[in-house]
């Protein structure tokens, strides 16, 4: 399915912007802006923000000073569905929700049966609980795997036993879903299970692809890497099992420790981290979840062993259409250590962009706060405005005692140019590792 942007009044009438994966677009005088406007002065430098996961379209005005409408009303937020129309100043962009070509079912002779572009209305069962509720599809005879909100809340609080393992406690709950410590009926390994609740009706195709990145991402074996054992689908759920790693995410380490940590525990942390960034960059792969929840550590000073989990799961989530729109709510910490280019531009997923996350994850750890200032209860408006425009607060500023060498690598990561940061992952560890001698 795709989703398009007509520009059907103003100076720039004709041109139009498609959509058939997981992005963003903005709308602004900024020349940074995928849709600028220059010379209209109504327009704010970053004036509002459309996340697109074809069918669902999703509009967030960024405080912009004469407002963005939908339909001639003034909005904050909005659903965008076929036919919208997005006004600032003297242009309008009209939203079409369509089929894509290689998607109408064809009769055996190539003749496309379904001529209609508008995608159809099906009716989708909850693989849980067998409620049925509307979905759009590609087409009419689509299978769609769907969990109700409920159900989804439910299956994240309590997770349901997979085949071949004994469950035994919750470690953790996150946006995908959660993750739990098991054992293999098989061996008897101790492993994590993770189960991966798709937030929107997704088509056999999407849990296809899916399930085939992650099977790529398996590939990756390195000491700072928590290696993949298996994965499959239960009851229509996802699910994926790896080594599990003792002591705890990196996230809780610091919080357990007054929330940061000593810099030459950061730095050990954080190099081992960049040199398994370097070897996943150098094989083709981006992670484009880089956090302090996502690097697990297990040991004890000076000898931590940190592991990088979750590689690229979140981009294949994403870009595979199981999450749906994800800056809906004003949870804006999916998006706290995304640098400018990626939140411009969702499919913008290379290696500086884990670059910037992993110098944003080593600020937090080293700090206790974050580099541009916002306080975890900023909201989205806020918090993409920063990451656009405001300035960081130098570390030495926040805690004299780190030295500078140190300082300037981790600054280095989060420049808001990509060109400024390390040119790779392992230019910035042997960089790290310099500045301690
Ligand atoms: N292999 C593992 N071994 C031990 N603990 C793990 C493992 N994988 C995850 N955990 C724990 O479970 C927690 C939740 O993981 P999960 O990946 O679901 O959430 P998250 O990292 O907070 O967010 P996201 O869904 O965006 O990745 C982690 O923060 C970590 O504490
Ligand atoms: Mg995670």
């Amino acid at each position: 399915m795709r989703v398009t942007l007509r520009v059907i009044a103003g100076p720039q009438t004709g041109r139009a912007f498609t959509f058939d994966q997981h992005e963003t677009f903005t709308i602004g005088r900024s020349e940074d802006s995928q849709f600028c406007l220059p010379h209209d002065r109504y327009f704010s430098r970053n004036h509002c923000l459309l996340e697109i996961a074809p069918p669902q379209t999703f509009l967030r005005d960024l405080g912009s000073t004469n407002g963005t409408f939908v339909n001639d009303l003034k909005v904050e937020t909005a659903h965008l569905k076929n036919g919208d129309r997005i006004q600032g100043g003297e242009t309008v962009l009209e939203v079409e929700v369509s089929v894509g070509a290689n998607e109408t079912l064809r009769y055996a002779d190539g003749v496309p049966k379904f001529s209609e572009t508008l995608p159809s209305l099906i009716t989708v069962q909850c693989l849980n609980c067998g409620i049925p509720s509307n979905a759009e599809a590609s087409r009419p005879d689509a299978k769609l795997s769907f969990l109700c909100d409920d159900c989804r809340e439910k299956l994240r609080q309590n997770p349901q036993p997979i085949p071949n393992y004994q469950m035994i406690r919750i470690l953790g709950k996150g946006g995908m879903g959660s993750v739990m410590l098991a054992r293999s009926n098989k061996d008897g390994r101790v492993v994590a299970v993770k189960t991966l609740l798709p937030e929107v009706a997704v088509s056999e195709q999407s849990l296809k692809r899916f399930l085939r990145e992650i099977e790529v991402a398996a590939s990756l074996r390195h000491p700072h890497i928590v290696s993949y054992i298996e994965h499959g689908t239960h009851n229509g759920i996802v699910y994926l099992v790896t080594e599990y790693v003792g002591g705890m995410d990196a996230s809780k380490f610091s919080k357990m420790r007054g929330g940061k940590l000593d810099y030459r525990e950061v730095v050990i942390i954080i190099e081992q981290t960049l040199g398994a960034l370097d070897f996943a960059h150098s094989h083709g792969f981006v992670h484009r979840d880089i956090k302090e929840q996502n690097i697990l550590v297990d040991g004890t000073y000076p000898k931590y062993v940190a592991k990088l989990t979750d590689f690229g799961l979140a981009k294949s989530f994403k870009q595979t259409g199981m999450s749906g729109v994800t800056m809906v709510g004003d949870v804006a910490g999916t998006i706290a250590y995304m640098p400018p280019e990626q939140v411009r531009d969702f499919k913008e997923v290379k290696p500086p962009s884990d670059i910037y996350a992993i110098g944003m994850t080593a600020y937090s750890l080293v700090t206790g706060a974050h580099a541009l200032d916002i306080s975890p209860r900023a909201g989205i408006s806020e918090t993409v405005k920063a990451i656009f425009e405001k300035p960081i607060v130098p570390i030495n500023q926040r805690l004299p005692e780190v030295p500078r060498r140190v300082a300037a690598v981790i600054e280095t990561a989060i420049a808001k140019e990509p060109e400024r940061r390390w040119r790779s992952a392992g230019q910035m560890r042997e960089a790290l590792l310099e500045a301690m001698r």
